[in-house]
């Protein structure tokens, strides 16, 4: 919005009902589902032991100032804070994460299994699946350069996927190794920084047309016969092409040989596909990447991450092996709602309850708290409202029980409870509730 539309719209109050382009309000019933996926990611989690950890939404700049010319460090929400510090609201969780281990260094008891599940701000340009804020669950272990660390995030990944109901036809995990254009490009001389460079390029093949990805490339540098061996590896999509090309002694044969067996190990095998055009469009990663897709190829990127054994001594630590991954909130709720997968989820209030003369109103909190004080959890009804608009009322939020308190029975010491699920009523002594 520009200056002048900005100011009509605050004139005349429309700027309050709205909130910022690109981020979301959660109204209670988005809160449930938002609290249900986030209930998933947890279980997947906890189920491998992970344990949860928390940092600001505020970082130094300096955090995110990569010189590779990655996206996410141009779409900083950058700002000066009234000490004149150069703050950014986090785009992503890895550096704060890595920011956390390092100030820890040699106390933390490697290797950790962390996750978290942080809102990160970037400005995108919004569309289906991507916004300018958004929760994403990160999964990471650091201190262990085994291949069986990596291969138990998938293994995180899978039963996440498995306890929303999501199966191997839905989407596939497309996974490869930074190693395989590490080694290509090794051989042609682009090593270091370069190396990095290209790998964000190329990582954009597939939303950018040949010829401009090709241009990209060559702007940096890389020459023309450089450019159709990139081109040609990143079409490799199965492991015996990989090593026929690379050979049995490859590192990167060598290391995605073991992690497929490790996978298989898991039983989880049909959920992988090798895909050498996965490299991520992040400048650290160093081993194995991988990202989810659905199968139909409408969506964005599910989630994606990778090894990264090199970022510490980016931020001026001693680098130390790391591997995980971020996986938003938004696009996996597209692809649940495609496939019929959200649930109907209601308040799960135990009971309502309502007094049926004013004159009974403090009967009813007193029933109400009695019910608190056992563990119930009790929607009091706090004005005066007819019978059938609290038989809706507990319907419509889920509630097991309506309890209500009418003036014969409360003389007998007693209510009257309805079952919501059998619809029996019955009167029961206000001691016994
Ligand atoms: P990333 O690929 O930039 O990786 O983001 C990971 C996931 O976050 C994406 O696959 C997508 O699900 C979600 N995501 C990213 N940007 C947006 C957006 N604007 N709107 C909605 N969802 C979004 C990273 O951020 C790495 N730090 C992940 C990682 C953790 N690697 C190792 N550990």
């Amino acid at each position: 919005m520009n200056d002048v539309r900005l100011e009509v719209a605050l004139s005349v109050g429309i700027i309050m009902a709205q909130g910022v382009r690109g981020t979301r309000d959660f109204y209670p019933e988005d809160m449930r589902l938002r609290n249900w996926l986030f209930d998933n990611f947890d279980d997947a989690a906890l189920l491998h032991g992970f344990e949860e950890y928390d940092a600001p939404v505020l970082e130094h700049e300096e955090l995110y100032t990569r010189k590779q010319g990655e996206e996410i460090t141009q779409q900083l929400y950058n700002f000066l804070d009234k000490g004149d510090r150069k703050v950014a609201l986090r785009p992503e969780m890895t550096p704060s994460l890595a920011r956390m281990v390092m100030s820890r260094a040699g106390a933390l008891p490697m290797p950790i299994k962390w996750y978290s599940i942080p809102q990160c701000w970037r400005y995108e340009r919004t569309q289906r699946g991507r916004g300018r804020e958004h929760y994403q669950w990160n999964v990471d272990i650091w201190g262990t350069n085994e291949i069986s660390a990596d291969a138990e995030l998938i293994s995180v990944l899978v039963t996440f996927f498995e306890g929303v109901g999501l199966t191997e036809e839905d989407l596939v995990i497309r996974m490869s190794s930074r190693k395989v254009l590490e080694e290509v490009l090794g051989s042609l001389g682009i090593v270091g920084d370069m190396f990095a460079q290209t790998c964000i390029i190329v990582d954009k093949m597939d939303k950018l047309p040949a010829d401009i990805v090709s241009e990209q490339l060559s702007t940096l540098g890389i020459e023309e016969n450089a450019i159709k061996t990139i081109q040609s590896t990143l079409g490799i999509k199965d492991m015996d092409s990989l090593r026929s090309m690379l050979g049995e002694e490859s590192p990167a044969v060598i290391e995605l040989t073991s992690l497929f067996s490790a996978l298989d190990a898991y039983g989880i095998s049909e959920w992988i596909e090798f895909d050498a055009s996965i490299v991520r469009g992040l400048a650290y990663y160093t081993g194995p990447v991988f990202e989810a897709h659905d199968r139909a190829g409408e969506l964005r990127a599910i989630c994606g991450g990778g090894r990264y054994d090199k970022l510490l001594s980016t931020l001026g630590g001693k680098d130390l092996p790391a591997t995980g991954f971020g996986f938003g909130d938004m696009v996996i709720m597209e692809l649940l709602a495609e496939k019929g997968l959200v649930p109907e989820l209601t308040s799960g209030n135990d009971d309502v309850v309502i007094s049926l003369s004013p004159e009974l109103r403090n009967a009813a909190m007193h029933v109400a708290s009695s019910l608190r004080a056992r563990g119930r959890s009790v929607d009091l009804v706090l004005e005066n409202k007819r019978l059938k608009w609290a038989f809706k009322h507990a319907e419509r939020s889920g509630a097991q029980r309506l309890v209500m308190v009418m003036p014969d029975e409360w003389k007998d010491g007693k209510v009257r409870i309805k079952d919501l699920e059998t619809g029996e009523e019955t009167n029961v002594d206000v001691e016994s509730l």
